[in-house]
C-alpha cells in the first residue's frame, strides 16, 4: 500500500473538527461530505499502473536505474491522464454528471466550456468525420462516442448498451482535465495532448454547475468562477475566491509547491487535490488547515503518488516559439531584470524563484499590493498564509498572470511593478523587460 509513512485508515469518516463539522452546515459542504460517507468502490481504472514497483536493487547498474526511473515516469503519465482515484462516487453518484452529459452535453457545448479532445484517441471514422465537417457536434450521442473512445481529455466514462441504447453509466475526472491542453491540430480544442499545460480555456465552475444535484445558490457560486479558474479551497472553508489553474510543468528543483508554497514536494498537493478536491478514495490530513479527511475504505491514492510526482517532475516548461520575442530587446531586458527593475531579488536562480529559501507576505504579491488586497486574501486561506515567488520558466505560455489572473499580458505585469515599486522604467524599458519575460 502506501510508502508515505503510516496512515490511519478508519473507513469512511471525517475528523470531527475537519471539513464536515464546519461545512455540513452549508449545502455545498454537505454535498462534498456525502462522498466521504459513501462506500461504493470502483475498480474501473483501466490501465493504471499504480506505484507498487519494487525499488531498484542496490547493485543496479546505471542503465537499470534509468530504466526504473523511466518506467516510474511512464506509470505516472498514465495516472495523470487516466486515473480517477475512484472519484466516480462523487461525479456520478453525488453530482449525477453522467445524466447531464448524456442528455444535453453536445461536443459543441463541451468544447465551449473548454474541454479538450485527444486526436490520437479518436476512432478513424470519428476523426474523418471531424476532418470532413460531417460529425454531428450538436448531438450528445457524439459526446458519448468520444467518451467511449476515451478521447475527452481528463474525463473517464463507462458507456454501456442498455435496452439497445448507449448510456453513460459512470464518469469521473483525472488530473489532465485542468492540467493538459491540446495543440489544436484538428480544430479548436482538438489535437495532441500537451500535459502540464494549464487548461486556461476550461470553465470548471460552469461544468460543475451543470449538475442537477446542486441548489441554485451553489450553482451561482460555481458559475461566478470564470474561465481558467478554480477555487481549490472552497469546499474546505466555504469561502469563494478562485485562482488561475497553474501549469504543472517546470517544477523540478522547486521545493515549495502551490501558489502559497504549502508543500515541500509535489506529492503533498497531489494527495490534497486527488482526495479533497476530485473526490478520490484515500486520505489527506494537514493540521495547518485543520483538515483530516478520509474518503472510502480503500486507498486508491497513496500507492500512485511517487509515480505521479516523477511524471510531473519530468515535464519541462515549453520553450518560446521561434519569432515570438525580439532577442535584442530581450537581452536589454535581462540586464534590467537583474539591475534597475530589481526582479532578481525574488525571481532568483535557475527557476527564477527564491521559493526554496523563503515565502512572502501577501503584499509582496503586486496583485494584492496595488489594489489594496483582495478580501479574503487567497494566501490567508492556505497552510502558509504567504505567497511563493512564481517560477518564470515558460511564463510566455500561461497568461493571465498572478494567482488571481489580474494581469492579461506580461507588459501589464511589468507596468504594475513599475508603478507600485516606483521603478521609474521608461516605456522602452518596460517593453524590453516584457520581451525578456517572453524569452524564458
Ligand atoms: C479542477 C481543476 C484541477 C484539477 C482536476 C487538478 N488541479 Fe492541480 N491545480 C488546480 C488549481 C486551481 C491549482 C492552484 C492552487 C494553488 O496553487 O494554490 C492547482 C495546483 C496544482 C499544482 C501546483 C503547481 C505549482 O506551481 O506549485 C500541481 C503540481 C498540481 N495542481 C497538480 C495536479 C495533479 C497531479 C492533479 C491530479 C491529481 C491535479 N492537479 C488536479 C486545479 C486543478
Ligand atoms: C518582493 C518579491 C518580488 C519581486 C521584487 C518581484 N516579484 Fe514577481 N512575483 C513575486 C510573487 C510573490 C509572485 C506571485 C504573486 C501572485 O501570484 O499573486 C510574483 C509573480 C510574478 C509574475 C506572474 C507569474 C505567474 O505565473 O502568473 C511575473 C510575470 C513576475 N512576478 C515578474 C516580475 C518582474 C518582471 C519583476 C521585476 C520588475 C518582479 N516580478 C519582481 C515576487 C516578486
Amino acid at each position: 500500500m502506501s510508502n508515505h509513512g503510516p496512515i490511519d485508515f478508519v473507513g469512511d469518516r471525517f475528523s470531527t473538527r475537519g471539513v464536515c463539522s464546519r461545512s455540513q452546515r452549508r449545502p455545498v459542504g454537505a454535498l462534498w461530505c456525502a462522498i466521504g460517507l459513501s462506500v461504493i468502490l470502483l475498480s474501473a481504472l483501466g490501465g493504471c499502473g499504480g506505484g507498487n514497483d519494487a525499488p531498484a536493487p542496490a547493485t543496479a547498474t546505471s542503465e537499470t536505474l534509468v530504466a526504473t526511473e523511466s518506467s516510474l515516469v511512464a506509470q505516472g503519465k498514465d495516472i495523470f491522464r487516466q486515473d480517477t482515484f475512484g472519484n466516480e462516487i462523487f461525479w456520478t453518484d453525488t453530482l449525477r454528471m453522467h445524466e447531464v452529459i448524456e442528455l444535453s452535453v453536445s461536443p459543441a457545448l463541451a468544447l465551449s466550456v473548454g474541454l479538450k479532445v485527444d486526436a490520437d484517441a479518436l476512432p478513424a471514422a470519428v476523426r474523418q468525420a471531424l476532418l470532413d465537417g460531417t460529425a454531428d457536434l450538436q448531438s450528445p450521442a457524439t459526446t458519448l462516442a468520444l467518451i467511449e473512445a476515451n478521447a475527452v481529455v481528463g474525463v473517464r466514462g463507462t458507456v454501456e448498451t442498455v435496452n439497445g441504447v448507449k448510456r453513460l453509466t459512470r464518469m469521473g475526472i483525472t488530473c489532465a482535465l485542468c492540467h493538459s491542453a491540446v495543440d489544436n491540430a484538428l480544430g479548436q480544442g482538438i489535437g495532441r495532448r500537451l500535459d502540464g499545460w494549464a487548461n486556461r480555456d476550461l470553465n470548471p465552475g460552469r461544468i460543475i454547475a451543470l449538475s442537477p444535484a446542486l441548489s441554485g445558490a451553489d450553482k451561482a457560486i460555481y458559475n461566478s468562477w470564470g474561465v481558467g479558474k478554480f477555487d481549490p479551497r472552497h469546499n474546505v472553508d466555504g469561502l469563494n475566491n478562485p485562482v488561475v489553474i497553474p501549469p504543472a510543468y517546470g517544477l523540478a528543483g522547486v521545493h515549495r509547491i502551490t501558489l502559497t508554497g504549502d508543500g515541500d514536494r509535489i506529492a503533498y498537493w497531489n494527495r490534497y487535490v486527488s482526495v479533497v478536491e476530485m473526490g478520490g478514495q484515500g486520505h489527506f490530513e494537514d493540521a495547518r488547515l485543520n483538515l483530516n479527511l478520509t474518503r472510502g475504505s480503500a486507498d486508491l491514492v497513496s500507492s500512485k503518488l511517487d509515480a505521479l510526482e516523477a511524471y510531473q517532475l519530468s515535464l519541462t516548461a515549453p520553450t518560446p516559439p521561434a519569432g515570438s520575442f525580439d532577442p535584442v530587446a530581450a537581452a536589454r531586458g535581462r540586464a534590467l531584470f537583474a539591475g534597475k527593475a530589481q526582479c532578481m531579488t525574488c525571481h532568483s536562480g535557475a527557476q527564477f524563484t527564491d521559493a526554496n529559501e523563503r515565502l512572502h507576505p501577501r503584499f509582496d504579491s503586486i496583485a494584492e499590493a496595488d489594489i489594496g488586497g483582495e478580501s479574503p486574501s487567497y494566501a490567508s486561506r492556505s497552510a502558509t498564509k504567504q505567497y511563493r515567488t512564481a517560477p518564470l520558466k515558460g511564463v510566455w505560455q500561461h497568461a493571465p498572470y498572478f494567482h488571481d489572473g489580474s494581469s492579461p499580458t506580461l507588459s501589464h505585469v511589468v507596468g504594475r511593478y513599475n508603478q507600485h515599486l516606483s521603478l521609474q522604467l521608461t516605456q522602452q524599458e518596460i517593453s524590453d523587460l516584457s520581451e525578456y519575460l517572453k524569452s524564458l
